[in-house]
């Protein structure tokens, strides 16, 4: 596996699950396939769950890992070719990302959409760099517009709790201060699609994602209807990703934030969230503190995920 960003780069779904299932069980059966070889972290923004669980996943395969914050002791870099660098950018991405190749085996890039241009988001223009110029296999630890770790976590987890072949899965949009990306909401949907469930996608008018992901979901501004008969109900703000209002916040209505009102609408739903969470923007505290709350096994899952994603592209190597 040469990049990982969309389910297909896992091939068989179900085949990467059930590997999934047995690294869970097994976490230490492959911790000297990774002996001498290095993966680099690169971060262009803030983590803790990305950062730590994918740390963690090298070391279970007895992998090397350098992490690189971008933005703390690091030349500041330009990302734009053509650029006459006279201002505070020290060094240009197209030299530092082969330079950054030349020390590791495989790369994880974290990075977010800049919210400036759509286009130039949606192309994943600083991923693509990585990809075409660092000579190695790269990973998304959520670029611009997808978070694969993430939504291959969240589909171990529902795999692991679901109590019906096809659950019924809502992903809703809940109200947040600030303008956040798309990539969760695009992969999860992207991935429970893939993965055969029966996906409602509930929304203020306004917020419709790019249909290259939300294919196969389907769609209302009715959040209540879509709640009823949920078997699981996964929580998330974005920005609006339509034009002309790309990367605006249109709403911020607390009549979305999940509670226990919306939850008693379900089939006894699960809630779910990437995390970082707003308590009581996006989700009531006791929602998130009930037993039927699965944030914290779900953030435990991404240590799995990448794990399984690390472990084929190193097997790849060879
Ligand atoms: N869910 C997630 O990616 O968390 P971090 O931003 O803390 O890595």
């Amino acid at each position: 596996m040469r990049t990982f960003l969309h389910p297909a780069d896992l091939g068989d779904l179900q085949g990467a699950l059930q590997e999934a299932q047995h690294i869970k069980a097994n976490r230490f059966a492959y911790d000297t396939i990774g002996r001498n070889k290095t993966a680099l972290l690169i971060f262009f923004n803030n983590s803790l769950r990305t950062r730590l669980s994918t740390q963690k996943a090298a070391m279970n395969l007895g992998m090397n890992v350098i992490v690189l914050d971008v933005n703390q002791g690091a030349w500041k870099l330009e990302t734009e070719r053509g650029v006459i660098m006279d201002g505070d950018k020290s060094e240009h991405l197209l030299e530092a990302v082969p330079v950054m190749g030349s020390y590791c085996d495989v790369i994880g890039v974290r990075t977010f959409a800049r919210f400036e241009n759509r286009d130039d988001d949606y192309s994943e223009r600083i991923l693509q760099q990585f990809i075409q110029h660092s000579g190695r296999p790269v990973f998304s630890m959520e670029s611009a517009t997808v978070h694969p770790l993430q939504a291959f976590a969240d589909l171990i987890t529902i795999e692991e709790h679901k109590r019906t072949a096809k659950p019924k899965v809502v992903l809703t949009w809940a109200p947040h201060p600030k303008a956040l990306p798309q990539a969760v909401p695009n992969s999860f949907a992207e991935w429970m699609v893939a993965a055969g469930y029966d996906l409602t996608i509930a929304h203020p008018e306004g917020y419709e994602l790019c249909e290259d992901f939300s294919r196969g979901a389907r769609i209302t501004y009715d959040q209540d209807e879509a709640l009823q008969g949920a078997d699981f109900v996964y929580a998330k703000n974005w920005a609006a990703y339509r034009a002309p209002h790309y990367g605006q916040v249109l709403s911020k209505d607390l009549s979305w934030t999940v509670s226990q009102e919306k939850m008693a609408l379900t089939n006894d739903a699960a809630f779910m969230h990437c995390l970082p969470v707003r308590r009581n923007m996006i989700v009531t505290d006791d929602v998130i503190e009930s037993p039927r709350s699965l944030v914290i096994p779900e953030a435990a899952n991404r240590e799995i995920s990448a794990t399984v994603v690390l472990k084929r592209m190193v097997e790849a190597l060879s």
